[in-house]
């Protein structure tokens, strides 16, 4: 009997900024300031129609929605058979609930909490914007997302935040966690949030495309390495909330070259300033 089992074919990812979700809901994405935004992400919504997946496995960043200061969690899985949208600023998002994978995220909690990683398992959780925004950027505006999504939240807004190399060996955990599922599941693993941007202080508006391209670079050929980046590089270089760069190492590390399997190739690769105070940034890579 053939074995079955889940497997990552493809890992995405992408900026999150709240105003693109804005521009989409108030219908203004043809305007010559969005247009080039969306523009960058046509091509992808078609791969995203071509290589529909199972499940969506969303690294993410929550921003004081689910959790407010009183309760941070580093790293949290959530396991809720749904998930509603709610946000800061604008009010909740018109997209639709959020349908959760149950069996999946508890097989993977299992899993990656005995890889050494505690996880906070999340029964009941609202999701902004961080991961909202980018299913709408490859999803577009449908009445229901096109797969179950399991929502993973990685504090990035109360220091401390956890490492670039915590968050590639995670990534590697989810992998083996998600790999050793006995169903024939075709999962995506997505990384979110970034590029270089700064919403505060002296330095608000800060935006490095020259970072942001080498981090492309790196983040595509050399993973290792730049899971060796401190900090102080990603906060100096890229602004105070470019740190948010640290989760797409999570979704970097679970693809198949991490674990000895061939490099992936890139499908897709997009990058735009400005919107809003941030650079956009987009990859797509698939397992070979
Ligand atoms: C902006 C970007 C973010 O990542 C965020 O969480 C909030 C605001 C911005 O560019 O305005
Ligand atoms: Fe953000």
């Amino acid at each position: 009997m053939v074995e079955q089992h889940a497997r990552i074919s493809a890992s995405v990812y992408t900026s999150h900024v709240p105003a693109i979700g804005a521009a989409l809901d108030l219908g203004k994405s043809t305007e010559p300031y969005w247009q080039p935004v969306f523009q960058g992400y046509e091509a992808s919504k078609q791969w995203m129609k071509d290589n529909q997946p199972d499940v969506i496995f969303l690294v993410y960043n929550d921003h004081a929605t689910a959790f407010s200061l009183e309760l941070i969690p580093t790293f949290a899985i959530g396991c809720a058979a749904e998930f509603q949208p709610a946000d800061e600023g604008w009010g909740p998002r018109p997209v639709p609930v959020v349908q959760g994978h149950p069996e999946l995220a508890a097989h993977i909690a299992q899993s990656v909490i005995q890889q050494d990683f505690d996880l906070t398992i999340v029964n009941k959780m609202d999701v902004d914007h961080g991961l909202t925004v980018p299913l709408s950027l490859l999803c577009g505006q449908p009445e229901a997302w096109p797969c179950p999504v399991i929502p993973f939240a990685v504090n990035v807004v109360q220091y401390p935040a956890p490492s670039g190399r915590r968050c590639l060996e995670l990534g590697k955990a989810i992998r083996k966690a998600i790999e050793s599922f006995d169903r024939p599941l075709n999962v995506q693993i997505w990384g979110t949030g970034g590029m270089s941007h700064q919403l505060q202080g002296a330095r608000a508006g800060l935006i490095n495309r020259e970072f942001d391209n080498a981090f492309l670079d790196r983040l595509i050929a050399d993973p290792e390495a730049q899971a060796s980046v401190p900090h102080i590089d990603y906060v100096r270089e890229a602004g105070s909330e470019g740190i948010e760069l640290v989760m797409w190492l999570i979704a970097r590390g679970a693809m198949a070259d991490l674990a000895g399997g061939n490099a992936p190739e890139a499908i897709h690769r997009f990058y735009h300033v400005p919107a809003s105070n941030t650079a956009v940034g987009h990859l797509i890579l698939e397992n070979r």
